[in-house]
């Protein structure tokens, strides 16, 4: 075997891959790390973020991403905004400007999954609760706080909904669209962690993972993470889901999600809805993974979830490398939403919910619900 780059093998050395990481570093010069997913899997090389500007390119960029990620990389972000009031000696209501200011950059960096909303207004709700005189290092110290709280929350989560996921798992190959492991997450990750875990428990499968256009994150990032763990990993392009269904190797399809409204529907990367759709037409159960910070209870159902449109570049230029003639236009809708109807169970960390309705919802998630 060739021997693998320095990056790579310190990777390796870890019990999983991580996406972010906080650097500490003396008299409130610390900053975010994060593995940027964008060079993966052809480089590991981690990205220095030591202002907000510097995180919300990299939340924007995919360089960070996955619902939980991001919530968790808003988050540090809020500590990364307390050190900059700190490098520039801000005092009093200029130190709740600044970071009332920076909260807002943070959360609508991207705006389909509520767990960046949610994270980065956990961080302002600790703020308020400080004393009116707090300093810029009293800020810090209490973001830094609640950052690594709601990190090693997520890991947690990641870990309860895997092993009540394994539960359930019906036998056969599973089926997987984009990536939802530990990039994705704080922890082992949603959807795949419900697989990892299954395969820890001693079941054998092959997970059938949908390459994901435009960005390929099935193709690039949940092979790689299959590859690592040693998971035997058969990536697909997206439009042979139907044909693979119809062959009935599948025993279930399983993905994450971005946010998921109070009845059940669930945005997620684009083509869960028509992997859904498809599941349900060759009688395939299908199942979300998401811990309870990503359901928002706030929005009765999927219309209100607010769809992120990004670039014609992605669709026209994929990887950089053009695919259609100048002059056309891109449709390029980053997630859809599937509606409740399509979905079998959402595998939380509170147990799974089944059948999906809004008080199966409400009966798991109401009391002292996350969102
Ligand atoms: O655009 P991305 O790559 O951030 O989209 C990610 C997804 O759609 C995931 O399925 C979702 O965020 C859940 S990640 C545990």
């Amino acid at each position: 075997m060739p021997p693998m780059p320095e990056s790579t093998a310190r990777i390796a050395a870890e019990s999983e891959p991580c996406a972010l990481r906080w650097i500490d570093a003396p008299a409130g010069h610390g900053h975010l790390d994060v593995l940027d997913q964008t060079l993966l899997p052809g480089r590991v090389a981690w990205r220095d973020c030591r202002d907000v500007p510097a995180v919300v390119e990299a939340i924007r960029s995919l360089r960070v991403r996955g619902a939980p990620a991001i919530g968790i990389a808003g988050a540090y972000g809020m500590a990364v905004a307390a050190g900059e009031a700190l490098a520039e000696g801000l005092a009093g209501v200029a130190i709740r400007d600044h970071l009332a200011a920076r909260a807002e950059a943070l959360a609508t960096a991207r705006p389909t999954a509520v767990n960046l909303r949610w994270a980065v207004e956990r961080c302002t709700a600790a703020l308020a609760r400080l004393p009116a005189g707090a300093t810029a290092r009293d800020c810090r110290t209490r973001l830094l706080t609640v950052a690594r709280e709601i990190h090693d929350e997520d890991r947690r989560l990641c870990a309860a909904l895997g092993r009540h996921g394994a539960a359930i798992l019906p036998a056969g190959d599973v089926l997987t669209h984009c990536n939802t492991g530990c990039l994705a997450t704080g922890g082992a990750g949603t959807a795949l962690a419900v697989i990892t875990s299954a395969w820890d428990l001693g079941r054998r499968f092959t997970v059938f993972a949908d390459e994901t256009r435009p960005l390929l994150q099935g193709a690039r990032l949940t092979a790689w993470e299959l590859v690592q763990r040693g998971i035997p990993v058969t990536v697909l392009v997206d439009a042979a889901a139907g044909h693979l269904l119809s062959t009935g190797r599948i025993g279930a399809c399983i993905v994450g999600a971005a946010r998921i409204a109070a009845h059940g529907a669930t945005a997620n990367k684009l083509g869960t809805y028509a992997l859904a759709l498809l599941a349900a037409a060759h009688g395939v159960p299908f199942y979300v993974a998401a811990p309870s910070s990503t359901f928002d209870l706030s929005l009765a159902d999927g219309s209100g979830i607010p769809i992120e449109e990004r670039s014609a570049a992605e669709v026209l230029a994929p990887l950089g490398v053009r695919a259609a003639p100048a002059g056309a236009a891109a449709y390029n809708p980053a997630f859809d939403v599937t509606p409740a109807r399509l979905i079998r169970g959402i595998v939380t960390e509170r147990g799974v919910i089944t059948p999906v309705t809004r008080q199966t919802v409400a009966a798991t998630l109401g009391a002292g619900s996350a969102s």
